[in-house]
């Protein structure tokens, strides 16, 4: 298969990652954003990191079904741009959500489910990104990659998170259930056939 080269596919592909971010941010700054804009802000931090955290997850799926090995190299990127988005959206919220009052926030993480999940999924994504070097693959041995799949409990937090967040309207938590189905459920068949042609 004839494929692109991956180092300039992956700067390509992190170049248009931020420009949410940077558009975000212009926006901002020319006070264009929405009659609420601490919520618009919250709720497009929120849509970029569950975004590329699911974009991270499709990147085994896409290697075992075409064999294009080199793809793994975007998978670091994707999820630490995942965590980028991830760690505004909460920095959003210690500031212009909670005005870094402590205790109403410790509150929050304790009395409102949806939040308790974030943080949860926050510290895990916290602890995938800290141990994302080289160095720490070298040090961790065999336990880096059992502590990183952590990033399905991390994923799944995620969509619960904005699924008991919605008020009514269900509609994108429950796609992202479903495309987050689909990829687990990938890796599972794909176990379930490595075990079968093993045996056979
Ligand atoms: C300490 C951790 C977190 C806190 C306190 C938090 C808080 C919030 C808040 C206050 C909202 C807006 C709710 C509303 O509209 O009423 C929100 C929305 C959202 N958050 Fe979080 N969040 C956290 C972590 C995360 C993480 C780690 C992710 C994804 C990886 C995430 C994804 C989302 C999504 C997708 C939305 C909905 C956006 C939309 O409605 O378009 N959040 N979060």
């Amino acid at each position: 298969m004839n494929t692109p080269p991956i180092g300039i596919l992956r700067r390509a592909l992190l170049a248009a990652a931020l420009v949410p971010a940077v558009m975000l941010a212009y926006d901002a700054y020319a006070g264009n954003l929405t009659a609420n804009p601490v919520e618009y802000l919250e709720n497009e931090t929120g849509d970029w990191a569950i975004i590329f955290l699911i974009a991270s997850l499709a990147i085994t799926p896409i290697r075992r079904l075409t064999g294009w090995n080199e793809v793994i190299r975007l998978r670091k990127m994707f999820g630490l741009v995942a965590y980028f988005y991830a760690a505004v959206h909460v920095v959003i919220w210690f500031t212009l959500v909670s005005f870094f009052d402590v205790a109403t926030m410790a509150e929050d993480i304790v009395k409102r489910p949806f939040i308790t999940v974030g943080m949860g999924t926050f510290l895990i994504l916290t602890a995938l990104a800290v141990t994302s070097t080289t160095g720490a693959i070298r040090r961790l041995g065999r336990r880096w990659q059992q502590l990183h799949r952590a990033v399905y409990v991390a994923a799944i937090g995620a969509v619960v998170h904005f699924w008991w967040l919605v008020k009514a309207d269900i509609t994108r938590p429950r796609q992202w259930a479903v495309v987050l189905t689909l990829l687990l459920g990938f890796r599972l068949w794909w176990m379930w056939r490595a075990r079968t042609l093993s045996r056979s």
